[in-house]
């Protein structure tokens, strides 16, 4: 069985690349903006942060700040700058959920705890945080800086969660929507919201978009999980297996503790208490044998129909229809 996402590492990134021409110029702006704003008068504190600059990720909030606007009525002078804002939330997350899955590798180069330790990357996820704020109150009105709040809270709830819930193998699928719901859609249905509401456009449309985020966010991260077991590490350029290694359950492992036969299930167990590197090849055949991988596999697709279905509320527009791929393809991506 090979990774179950559909794209090649290359294909995926030249997708992102096509999919994101008619905002080119929006990122160009939110990628100086974010540069500009984290600027530092000392030299360690500024390595750290071009680092994060240097180092890119796909941009997918920018994106979604940016392709809702357009597609609900614009995108207009505060697009860029909450693009850069929620590009720095997401940023500071990762800074800190590398620490704590002691992960090494991040977009394709050291994590900054692996590179400068754990003190160092608890600071500069700090700094993130404070500084999207900074410049989320540079907008007239407060309302960016009030949902981007708590957005970013509900990020910080999932994450505390899924702590509480490390190394408990009875985890219900509830519980696992309601982690992923806070650490992953907040953020991406706060980011589309505030593109339909800067934008101008009405409470129904602001409300759909925030919809369309909140699915595209809950189907990234099922196949972000499903990746953690799957993926390769050369082409996500991350550290994968630490949901394995720090006993997170996520939705395969779930489905498959709950309708494997017994004697899987004890395997099953007696593997992710181990937790052991090979665990990882150990468990694909029992997840793919037992319909589990594909039943995670129909739940990120039941979040993707979802997310387009939402769409119905706005015109025709090019930016509808990168939305619309936009929402296939993180379930297809395979970095
Ligand atoms: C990774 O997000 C963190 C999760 C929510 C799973 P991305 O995969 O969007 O990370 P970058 O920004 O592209 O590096
Ligand atoms: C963390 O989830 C998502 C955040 C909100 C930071 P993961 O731990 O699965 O993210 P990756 O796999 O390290 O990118
Ligand atoms: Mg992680
Ligand atoms: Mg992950």
């Amino acid at each position: 069985m090979s990774i179950p996402t559909g794209l090649k590492a290359e294909e995926s990134r030249k997708t992102l690349t096509r999919l994101f021409a008619p905002i080119q110029a929006g990122l160009a702006d939110a990628d100086r903006i974010f540069q500009e704003e984290l600027q530092s008068r000392f030299p360690f504190v500024q390595a750290l942060v071009e680092h994060c600059g240097d180092y890119q990720g796909k941009r997918l909030r920018p994106a979604l700040v940016l392709l809702a606007g357009g597609a609900s009525g614009g995108i207009v002078h505060a697009h860029p700058v909450l693009a850069a804002v929620v590009e720095m939330i997401h940023t500071a997350t990762l800074v800190h959920d590398d620490v704590l899955d002691e992960s090494m590798v991040r977009r394709h180069a050291a994590t900054v705890n692996a590179e400068w330790g754990n003190e160092s990357a608890v600071m500069l996820g700090d700094y993130l945080f404070s500084h999207a704020y900074h410049l989320a109150a540079s907008l007239e009105s407060t309302l960016a800086c009030r949902w981007i709040g708590k957005a970013t809270h509900e990020v910080c709830e999932g994450e505390m969660q899924q702590i509480h819930h490390r190394g408990n193998l009875d985890l219900d699928e509830v519980s696992y929507f309601q982690i992923i719901a806070g650490k992953t859609a907040a953020l991406t249905a706060v980011s589309s919201r505030l593109g339909a509401h800067y934008a101008g456009a009405d409470a129904a449309v602001v409300d759909a978009m925030e919809a369309y985020g909140y699915h595209v966010g809950m189907a990234f991260q099922i196949a972000d999980d499903v990746l953690d077991i799957w993926g390769d590490e050369r082409a996500t350029g991350k550290s994968l297996g630490t949901d394995l290694e720090k006993q997170k359950l996520t939705l395969p492992l779930i489905r498959l503790l709950e309708i494997g036969e017994p004697s899987v299930v004890e395997l099953t167990r007696r593997l992710l208490t181990e937790a052991r590197a090979e665990s990882r090849r150990r468990l694909q055949p029992l997840l793919e044998e037992s319909g589990a991988l594909d039943y995670a596999w129909s739940r990120a697709r039941w979040h993707v129909d979802q997310a387009i279905a939402t769409l119905d509320v706005v015109g025709p527009s090019e930016f509808k229809d990168v939305l619309a791929e936009m929402a296939g393809y993180v379930v297809r991506r395979s970095a």
